[in-house]
Formats: C-alpha cells, sequence, structure tokens
C-alpha cells in the first residue's frame, strides 16, 4: 500500500465499517478484509461464539459436535451441494476441488478462466489477470502443467477447448470475474459453461470464495441459475475467521468416504472455525441483501455523478455489495476490454485521495469496492462525500499537471 504524504497505513482495530489506524483517525472501511468481513468488522455474535469455542479447547483431534452443526448450517444454505469438507483457506478448497475432479474423473487437466484468481496453489496459479497468458492473444491456448486458459465471457471458446482436448476433469469459474475488475457473465454464459462441461464428462466448480453469500444467502451461481458440481466457499462463511470450504453433490463427495482421495489437515473443521461458520450462517439469514445491494447501487450511481460533476467520465461493474470504478464510459465485458482500459495510475491516486477523505480501499489495479451488511447510511454518505472530495482533488491535480 501506498504512503500517504510520507506516512503508512497501519491498521489499529476494525469495527462493522470503519477501521482505525495508529493515529486513532476512523476510516470507513471498503477492502472488508478482502471482502471476507461481510456482517461487518468484529460482528458480536461471531466473536462470542469463536471466543467460547477457544475457551473449550480448540483443538481436540476427534469429531466434535461443532463440526457436524457447522456443515449442516452451511448446508442448509446451498441445495443439492449438501457435502461439506471445511479447510483453512479459499486456495486449499480450490485445490481440493481440482484433486477430487481429477480422482473421479480419471482425468489430468484443469480449466480455469484466463484472468481469472482461484488461489495461489500451482493448478490454478497460472494466467492471472496481469500476466501474458491471461491476455490470450494467439490462437495457441495457453497451457502449463496440467492447467489450461479459456476465454471468460466468450461462449465459442468452451466448445473449442473441449474439441481440442478430451483430458478435461474440470472447469473452475467465478460466477462474475471479481478479481478482474468484477466483470459480469453474459447472460447465460455461466450455464453454457456448465453445459458444454457435462456434456465432454468434466466437473463444474464453482469458485465462490470471494462471490459465497454476497447476493443472497447462499451460492452466488445458485442465484443466477446455475448448478455447479463442486464449489468453494470462503470469506463471507467465517466473516473474517479463517475458514473455507468445498462443498458438492453426495455423488461427487462420495470419493473422500471411500477413501480414493485424501482430505486430511490438522486444522480441518477445528472448532473455532466452524463457531465462526455457524454464528456467521445464522446471521446472514437475518441480513436484508436487498436493502444493502440498494445502498450500494446508489454509492455507485453516487461516485460516478461526483466523478462527472468534476469532468471525468467513469462508470462502474458488478453488483452493489462488489463493484469496480472504471474510467471511461462503458464497464468491460470481456478481460481484453479490461486490461485496455484499465488505468492503475487513476486507482493509486483515488485511493489515496480517499484516504485522505476518510475512506480505505484496495490499491490494486483491478481493485474493488467491498460494502457489508453493516454498512449503514451514515458510512455510505461519508463514503459519498469523500468519493466527491477525492474527485474535485483529482480533477484539480490534472488541471495543475
Ligand atoms: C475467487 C477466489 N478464489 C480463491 C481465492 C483464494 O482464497 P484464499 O486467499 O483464502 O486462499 C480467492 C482469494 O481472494 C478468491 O477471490
Amino acid at each position: 500500500m501506498p504512503d500517504l504524504d510520507g506516512r503508512r497505513f497501519l491498521v489499529q482495530r476494525a469495527q462493522g465499517p470503519y477501521v482505525w489506524d495508529d493515529h486513532g483517525r476512523r476510516y470507513v472501511d471498503t477492502a472488508l478484509g478482502f471482502g471476507a468481513t461481510f456482517l461487518g468488522h468484529s460482528a458480536p455474535e461471531v466473536i462470542e461464539a469463536t471466543k467460547a469455542a477457544l475457551e473449550r479447547g480448540s483443538m481436540p483431534a476427534y469429531a466434535h459436535a461443532l463440526e457436524e452443526e457447522a456443515a449442516a448450517s452451511l448446508a442448509a444454505h446451498t441445495g443439492d451441494l449438501s457435502k461439506v469438507i471445511f479447510v483453512n483457506s479459499g486456495s486449499e478448497a480450490v485445490h481440493l476441488a481440482c484433486r477430487l475432479a481429477r480422482a473421479v474423473t480419471g482425468r489430468g487437466r484443469i480449466a480455469k478462466m484466463a484472468a481469472g484468481y482461484d488461489g495461489w496453489f500451482d493448478d490454478v496459479a497460472f494466467g492471472n489477470a496481469g500476466s501474458r497468458e491471461a491476455e490470450m492473444r494467439t490462437n495457441a491456448r495457453p497451457v502449463k502443467n496440467e492447467t489450461m486458459l479459456l476465454r471468460f465471457n466468450d461462449f465459442g471458446d468452451v466448445d473449442l477447448m473441449f474439441n481440442e482436448c478430451d483430458d478435461i476433469a474440470a472447469v473452475i469459474l467465478e460466477p462474475m470475474m471479481a478479481n478482474a475488475g468484477c466483470i459480469l457473465a453474459a447472460e447465460g454464459y455461466l450455464a453454457h459453461v456448465a453445459a458444454v462441461a457435462r456434456r465432454h464428462g468434466a466437473i463444474v466448480i464453482m469458485d465462490e470464495v470471494l462471490m459465497g453469500f454476497r447476493l443472497h444467502p447462499g451460492l452466488a451461481s445458485h442465484h443466477l441459475g446455475v448448478r455447479p458440481d463442486l464449489a468453494t466457499v470462503g470469506k463471507a462463511i467465517g466473516n473474517g475467521i479463517a475458514v473455507a470450504a468445498l462443498i458438492g453433490t453426495p455423488e461427487v463427495m462420495a470419493a473422500f468416504e471411500d477413501q480414493r482421495v485424501n482430505r486430511a489437515g490438522t486444522y480441518n473443521g477445528n472448532p473455532v472455525a466452524c463457531a465462526a461458520v455457524k454464528s456467521s450462517m445464522a446471521l446472514v439469514d437475518k441480513v436484508d441483501y436487498a436493502a444493502i445491494a440498494a445502498r450500494g447501487e446508489t454509492l455507485r450511481a453516487d461516485v460516478v455523478k461526483g466523478f462527472a460533476e468534476q469532468g471525468i467520465e467513469t462508470c462502474t461493474s458488478g453488483y452493489g455489495t462488489v463493484f469496480t470504478l472504471w474510467r471511461g464510459p462503458r464497464a468491460p465485458a470481456n478481460y481484453k476490454e479490461a486490461a485496455a482500459i484499465v488505468d492503475p495510475v487513476f486507482t493509486v491516486d483515488l485511493h489515496l485521495e480517499l484516504r485522505r477523505a476518510g475512506v480505505m480501499s484496495m490499491a490494486t489495479t483491478y481493485g474493488r469496492y467491498y460494502l457489508s451488511a453493516s454498512h449503514d447510511r451514515e458510512a455510505l454518505d461519508l463514503c459519498a462525500g469523500a468519493f466527491r472530495q477525492a474527485a474535485g482533488r483529482m480533477a484539480t491535480n490534472s488541471r495543475r499537471d
């Protein structure tokens, strides 16, 4: 994160929609633990539940009731993906999903979206946004070891890829390509990928580590009418406590039960993580998703208006609870368009001006703004005001340059 006027940002504490720096200054937060604290920082019920679990013994090694309760409370939100395995990070969940898909299909290849981010394990740490491979400039499909890339939102490329290769165990994709700037899936695209993959005998993995529980109390893919075989969830399921899960249909997940696939892990399903999941699941049921989405849509409109008043044309992509701001009149429909209009200097300048005005944001190239269920009108008004102030300063600075 860049310095502001020679000063580093060091966070001291976080509560609800706010973070405080080491000088005691309060900011509205839009990074929210990289999207993890969907209910707001330090949600009291989650803190109480995890404290109680810690005090009862954090590592029993034996089966414990809380693990079953947490799995049941998660599965109650995920329809036919009724089997749950807890791990400690989204990357692990994706890794386990890929391993399971290979074991079930007897195939080797994993297909992932060019510019998608599915964690840091070798299988998928390839072709991320910003890399040369992600651009897919030539007809030669980028392949590294057992991973191959396809173009998000390109309907024809899915068929092409499956016709080129009969060794694809799974396709992994996000419901929205969030890490490349909240690029929405085109109408019918997710269903098309799922249908083509199934026709060719491959497993469909929805990577919902970021989007799960952000649009409604469940999977974003279900909300969008798509039924994967497996899904990876993390972040929001524990509201900031380290936990993630692989969830799947009983048929596919059976490979764990009959010992075809190893999924051992010292900390998997530990009581603190399970307490976080169980309490978070109880809370998401009470969240008024329509109201937060509406507040987010208002903020998106206010931000664009604030820049327009300064003569700077911007637009946004994504949803009310997670969106990206772009310069220009039209949000990108695919990664090629995103890479063409992304403006890292603008992003960093805006991050610094927002910080000056009392809002924290991610300073990354394809950054995004998250809202939590705790972002109330007061926090949102502060946010909109900070964007207006930032837009004014940025316009003045660019006139001076
Ligand atoms: C879509 C997606 N998948 C996987 C991951 C990896 O999760 P983790 O950072 O918990 O390993 C992330 C992290 O941001 C993500 O956004």
